[in-house]
């Protein structure tokens, strides 16, 4: 399909409206300092728009929430859960369906198994997972069922000023090496994240992806797909790959899939819905039962997995909706125009911008601030008092310290996500925010670096409190004459 010459409109009308509110400098002010400067302890009504995460946050269509009605709370085998194993057999070629709560749901009853796996046919060695790059849930998965995480991602994902197409790929070269450094039989998967969230929302090619199935074909070695962002991947496969500009997003899918041997998946991104996760397998019967007695346990019977009939039906149909190419493209676009705005301005992203999120390089942005002081923190409690717009840190604050060290080490990159929840804000509040970039623009040299207040141990920026280490920015309102709640 030609780009379009004009500016494509949002391929929906809007039926129902929440109000949204900018509450007053002073009052960001304080409900910041009373959360401990941790943007995740914030009350959501404090927040004018929300740019923390894509997960969940989007609008589900007409006919999913007609779905809903047809909710059918079977505790065994509703016939929602039929509609949700028949969507995924017919869309992702996959026959072995167990639903979860979400993402983390099927990460957490997947990966003890293929732990499990390694520790039966060699108990002297620690397993390992390999990935482009693990979410921070999934290397958190992995390290708890005793196995180590090591990320492999192509170098050129770190260099955010050059545009690179495939910005999600992995390194060939460092899987390969990673495979001989642990031997093959200490690798109880890998794991390929579609697309690459923690790089930028970036996608792996097709090709790529071929080469990872074929490398771990040769060694044995299980792969498994971290799904949450299938569609976006597929929509930049048939973009950027001259090889597959012909093919509709449902056939690129199927053949991404393919070179799974299972997934998990988020499916509050791409399944366009508000909670649900998927754990699925295209002929391990054997892997499947395990996983299915372990979500017993930890998720619920096997036919819901900690959902309800009318949660299952509704991601059924969200699955199929994110494949149409009009919602794809503007989904993509509204992100790549918020890239635009701001980089017209100079501010310094990750480029190209990927599906879900435009990164913004604190590092570039904020170069007075070292990464032990959180310059892409500082950078989102500003966003935060002078639009009341709330993004997340993706650096050295969410790396935490080296488990073995104890030391703060520097993330390879330190960004800030503004992350674009699907079907939801126009492109009035995209403006907005790139407006309120403007002025942040002009006062970075003097926006402050942060330490810790209290540092939690594990998963330390959800509920750190931290405090800025010089005074706040002089064009922060003074509210110093309030106190601050007490805590
Ligand atoms: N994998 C990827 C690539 C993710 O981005 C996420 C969640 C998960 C797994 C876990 O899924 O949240 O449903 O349990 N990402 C969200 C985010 C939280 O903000 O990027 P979950």
């Amino acid at each position: 399909m030609p780009t379009p010459a004009r500016p494509l409109p949002e391929p929906f009308r809007i039926k129902m409206v929440e109000p949204i509110h900018l509450c007053a400098p002073e009052h960001r002010r304080r409900a910041l300092e009373a959360a401990g400067w941790n943007l995740f302890l914030l009350d959501a009504d404090d927040v004018y728009i929300d740019l923390l995460t894509d997960s969940g946050t989007g609008a589900m269509s007409d006919r999913q929430w007609a779905g809903l009605m047809l909710g059918d709370e079977s505790y065994a085998g509703s016939r929602n859960f039929i509609h949700l194993r028949d969507t995924v057999r017919e869309l992702f070629g996959y026959p072995y369906t167990i639903p979860a709560h979400q993402g983390r749901g099927a990460e957490q009853i997947l990966f003890p198994e293929l732990v499990a796996r390694v520790r039966g046919r060699r108990p002297d060695v620690q397993p390992v997972f390999i990935s482009n790059f693990h979410f921070d849930t999934t290397k958190a998965h992995v390290e708890m069922a005793g196995a180590s995480a090591i990320n492999v991602l192509t170098p050129r994902a770190i260099d955010t000023a050059t545009a690179y197409p495939w910005k999600g790929n992995f390194d060939l070269d460092a899987l390969q090496a990673a495979i001989g450094r642990h031997g093959p039989q200490a690798v109880a998967g890998i794991v390929a994240t579609l697309t690459c969230n923690s790089a930028g929302g970036q996608p792996v090619a097709m090709d790529n992806l071929a080469a990872v199935h074929a490398i771990a074909r040769q060694h044995g070695i299980p792969v498994v797909l971290d799904v949450a962002r299938y569609a976006e991947n597929a929509w930049f496969i048939r973009e950027r790959d001259p090889a597959w500009r012909g093919a509709t997003i449902g056939e690129i899918v199927k053949k991404m899939f393919s070179y799974g041997d299972m997934f998990t998946m988020s499916a509050k991104k791409d399944g366009l819905v508000n909670i649900g996760g998927l754990c699925c397998f295209r002929d391990d019967v054997d892997l499947f039962r395990a996983v299915q007695a372990r979500c017993v346990l930890m998720e619920g019977f096997v036919t819901y997995g900690g959902l309800a009939g009318r949660d299952m039906e509704a991601m059924a149909i969200g699955l199929r909706e994110s494949l149409q190419q009009d919602y794809l493209d503007y989904r993509i676009a509204q992100v790549a125009y918020l890239g635009e705005r701001l980089q017209q301005q100079g501010i310094p992203i990750q480029t190209p911008t990927g599906g879900h999120a435009v990164f913004v390089d604190a590092r570039r942005m904020l170069p007075h601030i070292a990464p032990h002081r959180f310059p892409a923190h500082s950078l989102a409690v500003a966003l935060y008092l002078e639009g009341g717009v709330r993004a997340v840190e993706i650096g050295s604050l969410l790396l935490g310290r080296n488990p073995k060290t104890g030391e703060q080490e520097p993330a390879s990159m330190e960004l800030l996500r503004l992350t674009i929840p699907r079907r939801t804000y126009t492109n009035s509040h995209m403006d907005y925010v790139a407006d309120v970039f403007s002025s942040l623009r002009r006062m970075a040299a003097q926006l402050p670096g942060y330490e810790f207040e209290w540092e939690p141990p594990v998963l330390r920026h959800f509920t750190a409190r931290l405090k800025p280490v010089i005074a706040a920015p002089a064009s922060a309102p003074a509210a110093q004459e309030e106190e601050a709640a007490p805590v």
